[in-house]
């Protein structure tokens, strides 16, 4: 048996968690700093990492409560922490890493750094089946937007990114046309309940070109130029073609590289997937789905933790003193 602690402070959440054997989690807590970001827009780096510092220690204390562990400063019997080392804003990084790595030398534990989208990729494995390998898994967050071929355990081979903005990152931008709060994703995918999704002809981003990758720009910018043309345009239907547009362009490139690598399993995971358009269509893609539990598809400590257990399992932790990176591919870490 393993308990470990994942703690995921790369962008606006602070996220602490207690999984025990990589599956069952004990303990989730999450403070979001939304309220605060909204104000701005958007995210503000400064802001994040002192939020990130200012609540860190009371939500360890917390996660280890809810899980029954002593929280009076002593070792909690736990046997490693992990936090993400990257990527992500620099300052919100450290936070994590620095606190994580001070508990763990403190409590004369292993420290396991843990790349975020690892995490978000282990976020479909929490209490739910596995899948066989060789598998692929859909990218779906507010920086990312990749397919990955996963043949063996920690082993990534991109097969696809965005070649400029990430799927959320359009989702959040189009919201603030449409002039809906942050973040984006869960505005646009409530406002176009009640709209239509043929409204409006938007385009799926390099859908005739012969390649796997993805491109969200354009999509982005055709929303400006709508808006700019038809002011009056209701939001219900922008938002509604829009979401349906992104899904497609989604959906197009994974069942391309479901044929081309004829890897049927398949994992989608990030925040996007918590989309329930986008999940709906995964249904129609010929391949076994592994979807997150919604509340694992945001940013979480329970996914760095169960990436932080299968690392330990496969023999295969990064070192101790890996350094927090702003930008790093999956594909550089092992
Ligand atoms: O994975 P995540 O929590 O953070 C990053 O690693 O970026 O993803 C955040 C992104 C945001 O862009 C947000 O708008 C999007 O996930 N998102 C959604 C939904 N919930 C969150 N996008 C579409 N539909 C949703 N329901
Ligand atoms: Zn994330």
């Amino acid at each position: 048996m393993s308990i470990l602690v994942g703690i995921e402070t790369s962008c606006d959440e602070t996220g602490i968690a207690v999984v025990k054997d990589g599956s069952q989690v004990l303990a989730n807590v999450v403070s979001s700093q939304i309220d605060t970001h909204r104000l701005f827009g958007g995210v503000v780096p400064e802001i994040a990492s002192r939020m990130h510092t200012e609540i860190i220690s009371q939500l360890m204390k917390e996660a280890l409560c809810e899980a029954g562990l002593p929280s009076n400063g002593k070792c909690p019997g736990i046997d490693g922490i992990a936090a993400t080392f990257g990527p992500g804003l620099m300052g919100s990084l450290l936070v994590g890493l620095g606190f994580a790595r001070a508990a763990a030398c403190a409590w004369e534990i292993p420290f396991l750094p843990i790349h975020h989208i690892e995490g978000h990729l282990f976020s479909a494995f929490l209490g739910e089946k596995r899948p066989d390998f060789p598998y692929l898994a859909l990218i779906v967050s507010g920086g990312h937007t990749q397919i990955i071929q996963c043949d063996t355990p920690h082993n990534y081979q991109i097969l696809a990114s965005t070649r400029d903005d990430a799927v959320g990152e359009c989702f959040d931008k189009v919201a603030r046309l449409l002039g809906l709060p942050y973040p984006g994703g869960p505005s646009i995918q409530e406002a176009a309940k009640t709209g239509s999704d043929t409204a409006y002809a938007l385009p799926r981003g390099l859908s005739k070109k012969d390649t796997l990758d993805f491109s969200y720009s354009g999509l982005k910018t055709a929303v400006l130029y709508l808006l700019r043309e038809k002011p009056d345009a209701p939001v219900p239907d922008v938002a509604a073609s829009f979401q349906r547009a992104a899904v497609d362009a989604l959906m197009l490139k994974t069942a391309r590289a479901i044929k081309q690598s004829d890897i049927h399993r398949l994992v989608i995971a990030g925040g996007v997937a918590a989309n329930k358009c986008l999940r709906e269509s995964a249904e129609r893609l010929d391949a076994e789905l592994f979807l997150p539990p919604f509340v694992y598809c945001v940013d979480n400590g329970a996914m760095i933790a169960a990436a932080a257990h299968s690392r330990i399992e496969h023999n295969c932790s990064l070192p101790y003193d890996t350094p927090a990176t702003a930008s790093i591919p999956l594909s550089g870490i092992s």
